[in-house]
């Protein structure tokens, strides 16, 4: 909307113009900002141009051409924040140090639940986490105007650029962005809830690109099915190398260049030419974001919900969208995501993408097996669940109905077909490990679960709070007994043999608790007239998990 005039044709328009006709680059398309930390925020739009320099409105034909002669920098808004996640419009960034430019600063979280040093977690180095001056300042108008105006009487012009679009900016080290559960499932995942989250009511327009207008550019990439959410035009490995986010099946990169295949990544090296670019310290220089989603491992971590109850980064992200009801509790919210992978993948394109509370017609359980790595059940225990569970679906065949088995070793599939026996998935059954990863492709309907075996005593919350942030329900089970929320441990446990290849099962167990599990949802269906509505009112719960369980 922003292109239907030209950039060109703004140039011939402001040529026409009186010479005193300044305005500023740096307007927000949007008209009424509001903010979801805090509603009662004042407005993002640029303060009137200073009189001496002449004044205008600005214009959509106007806006994206700046002369250098902006004096005045828009101030640094949050449009929403949870511990770890920020969604900033108008950040800037100067020698390394991400400015939050304001007059105010009460207006802004603690930077400590905004960002960190970006160092390796580790249970005692907490202290040398902590973000100083260096990781983000406070800026004010002032002395924005007087570090990067330039004198403009005698013919300077200011240096401030612009990264145009949508800034993914990621603080953390290579420690966990190597591994597909963390990057996917963590950082995407959470990253998807709060953008999505952020725009879904249209309370804050995203930039618009020119390559989203069909007439200025052919794309050959199927649109997004969420409309409202920014397109990430880049990501930013504040902290990484390229090797440093790159997992090793190629997970990462598939998922990110198949759903986002216009992102740009850049990576510390990057960042580096960026902070060496604004070093100068004669000579002040800011680069300004309009709109970013800065994520933080540390700073996640030191909200309750995360440090203190699912040790998930992407819980305070989901859980406060969640609770503002921005995300629904059936996975829909997410739906852009899977479906851009499923369509990738080459799966069914008529598919139904958006998920449902319906019982679904097929009930296909998939065991990712993973006797060939590690951690693995015993051998004998391995044959007996794949007995039992073969069993079972026999005989549900056999009774008219219309079950489906998949014995799925990863190792030996390509991406495309793991994400497609992901995709048609009702139930995934394996033991606690990366392949569970894939449980968020699965479509959620009313009977969609996962189950995860653990050795006995052992329990970590990774694929349970996952499972259940997706509206699916979760069992762990230890051998012959299983347990589910809210009946969980509340604290993770890695006893001996915790990732060995002894790990037991009982399969007729396993079998048993499957069978049980959907003839209850089915149950569900004739005993009431709204079980949809149930399964969503008891999915509710799981969002005050805190409040729940004390
Ligand atoms: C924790 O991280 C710090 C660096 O931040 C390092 O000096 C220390 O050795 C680490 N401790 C452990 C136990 O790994
Ligand atoms: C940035 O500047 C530092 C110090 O001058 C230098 O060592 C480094 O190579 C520069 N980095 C890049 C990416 O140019
Ligand atoms: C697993 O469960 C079976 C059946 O109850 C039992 O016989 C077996 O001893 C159990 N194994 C372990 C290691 O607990």
């Amino acid at each position: 909307m922003l292109n239907t005039v030209s950039r060109r044709d703004a140039i011939l328009l402001l040529l026409g113009a009186s010479s005193f006709y300044l305005f500023s680059a740096f307007v927000p398309e949007s008209q009424d900002p509001s903010s979801i930390f805090n509603a009662g925020q004042t407005s993002v739009l640029l303060p009137a141009p200073a009189t001496e320099y002449g004044s205008s409105a600005p214009t959509q034909a106007t806006a994206p051409v700046d002369l250098g002669l902006v004096q005045i920098f828009p101030e640094t808004t949050v449009v929403a924040h949870a511990p770890g996640w920020t969604i900033f419009q108008n950040l800037y960034m100067s020698g390394g140090a991400l400015l939050l430019l304001t007059s105010d600063p009460s207006k802004f979280p603690e930077h400590r639940f905004m960002t960190s040093t970006g160092l390796p977690g580790n249970l005692t180095n907490d202290a040398q986490r902590q973000p100083t001056a260096r990781d983000m300042a406070f800026v004010t108008p002032e002395e924005a105007r007087s570090r990067w105006g330039g004198d403009i009487s005698s013919g300077e012009r200011h240096r401030v650029r612009t990264v145009e679009g949508t800034t993914l900016l990621l603080n953390d080290p290579p420690q966990f962005l190597k591994h597909y559960f963390h990057f996917v499932a963590e950082l995407m995942f959470g990253s998807w809830a709060f953008l999505y989250g952020a725009f879904v009511d249209g309370l804050v327009h995203p930039p618009s690109s020119p390559a989203s207008d069909p007439s200025i550019e052919p794309s050959f990439t199927p649109p997004l099915l969420s409309n409202t959410t920014p397109t990430i035009d880049r990501a930013i490995f504040i902290h990484s190398d390229a090797e440093g986010w790159r997992d090793l099946p190629g997970f990462n990169a598939y998922f990110l260049r198949a759903v986002f295949p216009s992102m740009t990544v850049e990576v510390s090296i990057d960042w580096q030419d960026r902070i060496n670019a604004t070093s100068n310290p004669e000579i002040g220089r800011a680069v300004h974001f309009p709109l970013v989603l800065l994520t933080d491992r540390s700073a996640a971590f030191r909200s309750p919900i995360c440090g203190g109850y699912t040790q998930r980064t992407a819980a305070p992200a989901w859980d406060t969208m969640a609770r503002l009801g921005k995300v629904d509790l059936i996975g829909n919210w997410w739906s852009s995501m899977r479906a851009g992978l499923l369509r990738y993948a080459g799966g069914d394109p008529h598919e139904e993408l958006q998920s449902t509370l319906d019982f679904p017609q097929k009930i296909v359980i998939t065991y990712i097996n993973r006797q060939g790595t590690r951690r693995h059940l015993r051998d004998e225990d391995d044959s007996a669940l794949i007995a039992a569970v073969e069993g079972l679906v026999e005989k549900k065949n056999r009774e008219g109905r219309n079950w489906e088995f998949n014995n799925v070793h990863a190792e030996r599939l390509s991406r495309d077909e793991q994400i497609k026996y992901a995709a048609k998935t009702t139930i995934l059954l394996g033991v606690h490990g990366n392949g569970l990863t894939h449980l968020v492709f699965m479509k959620p309907n009313l009977v969609s679960a996962v189950v995860e075996i653990f050795l006995p005593g052992g329990y970590a919350r990774d694929y349970e709070w996952t499972s259940r942030s997706l509206g699916m329900t979760h069992y762990s089970v230890w051998n012959d007994t299983s347990f589910t929320h809210p009946n969980e441990p509340k604290i993770p446990g890695y006893p001996d043999g915790f990732h060995g290849p002894n790990i037991p099962v009982q399969g007729s167990f396993v079998a048993n608790l499957i069978e049980k599990h959907v003839a209850a949802r089915e149950q569900g269906i004739s005993a009431n007239n709204s079980p949809a509505h149930d399964i969503y009112n008891r999915r509710r719960s799981w969002v005050h998990p805190l409040k729940v369980h004390g």
